[in-house]
């Protein structure tokens, strides 16, 4: 009887959707389409005038068995359900505040470097890592600063067995970048240096610095103002400006620091600037002959530009932040402002 192989198969399908049935909700569902008052079963016993006379009670007898049997199903899952909602509020304190998970950001030093090194990208440089433990060659002779020379004082350095030393700063990529690469070279070079100065407000035994060179045929000192004065306005804003001052650097000549004016006070003084008016940013220069001959580099055919920034002290004018050791103490009530 066709009737009956349509009930089966109407069986089989409900006894599988309650065996998946995944919440109250879903039960629910069933029970509509099933029993309700439009459901499937609803609409069979309907049917029922349509049944010839002498199937009548044998279609009756399966309507109603298989009514019973999807009900029972019904309500045994739903038991199920509600007990495991039971236990679910017996075993745990719902009114216990939620687990707070906290989010992490880049640190605020590592948010400058890269914003610092991006503006540099963008211009073309291309961005380096180098050795932290480093050779005397790398960190001075390389950088035309000999043994015994004055100048060397003014990087103190921490050094390691074998003769070698912590960097005490990120110049040492000019030799190591222009003993590989011939020119046109383009690079920037950003990293930890270390230097043993007493810890204060404004000196760390480490931090970080940006070196950024370039070399080619007819590099002049306007293409250096040009680079750095587009990386000012970029960084700190258009209205910035900039100036450089003599100073003496042994691997750069002629040398400069340069200054920008006080982004805060727009150069008419404030607390930020010290009420100078100026901030010094960085130092700079015309790479000097004497490391192209260190690395083989044919002195009368290529000049370059070369600077260096801290950029602890940039991420400290740009934020802020008037004590360096804030940076390295790694409180996250600290932390989480940037
Ligand atoms: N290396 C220098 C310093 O640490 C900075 C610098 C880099 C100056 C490149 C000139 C050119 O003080």
């Amino acid at each position: 009887m066709k009737l009956l192989e349509k009930l089966g198969g109407m069986e089989k399908a409900a006894i599988k959707e309650a065996v998946e049935a995944s919440s109250l909700d879903d039960l629910e569902k069933l029970r509509v389409q099933y029993l309700g008052r439009k459901g499937v079963v609803t609409t069979a016993i309907k049917g029922m005038k349509n049944v010839a006379k002498k199937d009548k009670p044998k279609v009756g007898k399966y309507i109603n068995e298989l009514k019973t049997k999807i009900d029972s199903l019904l309500k045994e899952k739903e038991d199920v359900f509600r007990e495991q909602e039971q236990s679910m509020f017996e075993n745990n304190d719902m009114t216990l505040p939620g687990i707070n998970i906290d989010i992490g950001h880049r640190h605020p030093l590592m948010q400058t470097m890269q914003d610092i090194i991006d503006i540099f990208v963008r211009m073309g440089f291309k961005s380096v890592v180098t050795p932290e433990v480093e050779t005397e060659f790398y960190n001075f002779e390389g950088l035309n600063i000999p043994k015994n020379h004055p100048s060397r004082e003014t990087f103190h350095t921490f050094y390691v067995d074998g003769g070698r030393l912590l960097r005490s700063q990120t110049s040492t990529a000019q030799i190591r970048m222009m003993e590989k690469e011939k020119p046109p070279i383009q690079v920037v070079h950003a990293g930890k240096v270390y230097r043993p100065d007493a810890v204060d407000a404004s000196h760390s035994f480490m931090f970080y610095q940006i070196e950024g060179f370039m070399v080619d045929e007819g590099i002049v000192f306007s293409d250096l103002k040009g680079v750095l004065e587009h990386f000012a306005k970029e960084y700190f804003g258009e209205s910035v400006k900039m100036r450089f001052r003599p100073h003496y650097f042994p691997f750069t000549e002629p040398s400069a620091e340069a200054d920008i004016s006080c982004f805060i006070c727009g150069g008419k003084g404030c607390r930020v600037c010290s009420y100078k008016g100026w901030l010094e940013v960085l130092g700079a220069g015309m790479i000097n002959p004497r490391v192209f001959e260190c690395v083989k580099y044919d002195t009368s055919k290529y000049t370059g530009f070369a600077f260096g920034m801290g950029v602890d002290r940039i991420c400290m004018l740009k934020h802020g932040i008037d004590d360096i050791r804030l940076l390295y103490e790694n409180d996250v009530r600290f932390l989480k402002q940037f």
